[in-house]
């Protein structure tokens, strides 16, 4: 898609606008209709593990109430949805028997998506690891790449020609980082080794899953998600540009460099020693396989200092309930960064939200905060476009508030209210401003300026 001339200023027609949302965030029905144990489950049973002591096995009750949720999603006038599937609820153990119930849960859904207008982006894996795989040492076994390969071929066999997008997986970093190095989200490891050998791992099942996928006739399209932030040095010195550079190293290019130029960069491995990962022959040109698309989930950019960290409160801009500074021209700089480096493909906004304290008054929530956000965020993108970077569809993190890992339901990212006690959803303002921005033509959808007016 090249931007016509009369497009410079807004959003080309067939720009993808959509929410989000994950299997575990939303689902519950933990233990229904044969499906089995994820290492999010057992990690809520772990105590200390969540903020608020909460779990998954009731959630936003969706499995039970997705048509009316499809409905929500609809009346946004939305073209897209992105959600998960759930592995063990398709597969309780991760390998052998699928579960018919599961698939038919999935498989209604996007029926509901189709009859409804709105195109299925689904994710195959968003950190719901089965429990099985995981006893026998989970992403850090190689075995388990053939397992998601097989899982992978399976639900594209079945729902491959309805979905629009198939995406591997869901940020590898937080499963890699926060999963198996600081050890906050499941499976609660620590070891930076570990880390390292999850992230190769996640790689290559990505690369020989797409592999596998197509060759089976899978037409959808496919690609991966990272979680990306443009890493600013606190100051000039030069000791905060090297603690920069060894961040984004980390961060950004030992993720983006082996999936586009099938390679890890080298400063990295050098930094790593002996936690460089185990690279068997013909693994990187595996995970360098075409991506028809590149998913980038944007909250917040990163501010790096060699010595004690660095003080968002600093950075005189507003702070999220997240303690996320909200900073949408790094998502710009971000764009035009990675157009910068790397031979990219097509590039979708994949997550982009924020959670604030919402009060709910006369039956309404006016988060006039997070409607900012969302307007600015879209505004940063058209920005980037204009610069000359191919970005193809933005969607909104999330559609409900929902599970919020280890902050439990505490922290809230719906543009939709959900009140747990009873299930009832109710469209915040945020929801109402992404509604009213959608019924305008598309080339005329901007997005607001920084003093919060509608462009
Ligand atoms: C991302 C996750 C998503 C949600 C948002 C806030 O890292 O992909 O599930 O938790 O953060």
């Amino acid at each position: 898609m090249t931007l016509s001339p009369s497009s410079g200023s807004a959003f080309p027609k067939d720009f993808v606008w959509g929410v989000a949302t994950s299997a575990f965030q939303i689902e519950g029905a933990s233990d229904a209709d044969g499906k089995g144990p994820s290492i999010w489950d057992d990690f809520c049973r772990t105590p200390g593990t969540i903020a608020d002591a909460s779990d998954g096995r009731e959630a936003c009750d969706h499995y039970h109430r997705w048509a009316s949720d499809l409905d929500l999603v609809a009346g946004l006038g939305v073209d897209a949805y992105r959600f998960s599937v759930s592995w063990p609820r398709v597969q309780a153990l991760g390998s052998g028997a699928f579960n018919e119930a599961g698939f038919s849960f999935y498989e209604e859904l996007v029926d509901g998506m189709l009859a409804r207008g709105l195109k299925p982006y689904l994710t195959l894996n968003h950190w719901d690891l089965p429990s099985a795989l995981q006893a026998q040492g989970g992403w850090e076994n190689r075995q388990t790449v053939q397992r998601f390969v097989e899982y992978a071929c399976e639900v594209a066999r079945r729902l491959g020609d309805r979905v629009a997008s198939i995406c591997t997986h869901n940020e590898p970093w937080v499963i890699a980082v926060l999963g198996h190095e600081s050890g906050i989200f499941a499976p609660g490891i620590k070891s930076r080794a570990a880390a390292i050998q999850v992230a190769h791992h996640l790689f290559l099942s990505h690369g020989m899953a797409v592999t596998a996928m197509r060759s089976q006739g899978c037409k959808a399209a496919m690609g991966i998600v990272l979680n990306l932030s443009p890493i600013n040095a606190a100051t000039e010195s030069e000791a905060d540009q090297a603690a920069a550079r060894r961040a984004d190293g980390g961060g950004l290019r030992w993720y983006v460099d082996p999936l586009l130029k099938g390679e890890y960069p080298a400063d990295v491995l050098q930094d790593l020693g002996a936690d460089a990962p185990k690279v068997l022959p013909g693994d990187m040109a595996q995970i360098k396989v075409p991506l028809d698309f590149l998913g980038v989930n944007y909250y917040m950019r990163s501010v790096v200092s060699s010595g004690e960290p660095w003080d968002v409160k600093t950075s005189g801009h507003e702070i999220t309930d997240m303690g996320w500074e909200v900073y949408p021209q790094g998502l710009t700089e971000l764009l035009v960064r990675l157009h910068r480096d790397y031979p990219l493909p097509p590039i979708f906004i994949t997550e982009n939200g924020a959670a604030f304290k919402d009060e709910v008054v006369d039956a309404q929530v006016h988060d006039g905060q997070r409607q900012r956000y969302i307007a600015n965020h879209i505004a940063a993108t058209l920005d980037a476009m204009r610069q000359g970077v191919r970005v193809d569809g933005y969607f909104v993190w999330s559609l409900l508030d929902n599970f919020e890992w280890a902050s439990g339901y505490a922290k809230r990212f719906g543009i939709v209210r959900v009140d747990y006690d009873t299930q009832q959803r109710t469209l915040k303002d945020s929801a109402l401003w992404y509604r009213h921005f959608l019924q305008k033509p598309k080339t005329s959808r901007h997005g607001m300026n920084a003093t919060g007016l509608e462009l």
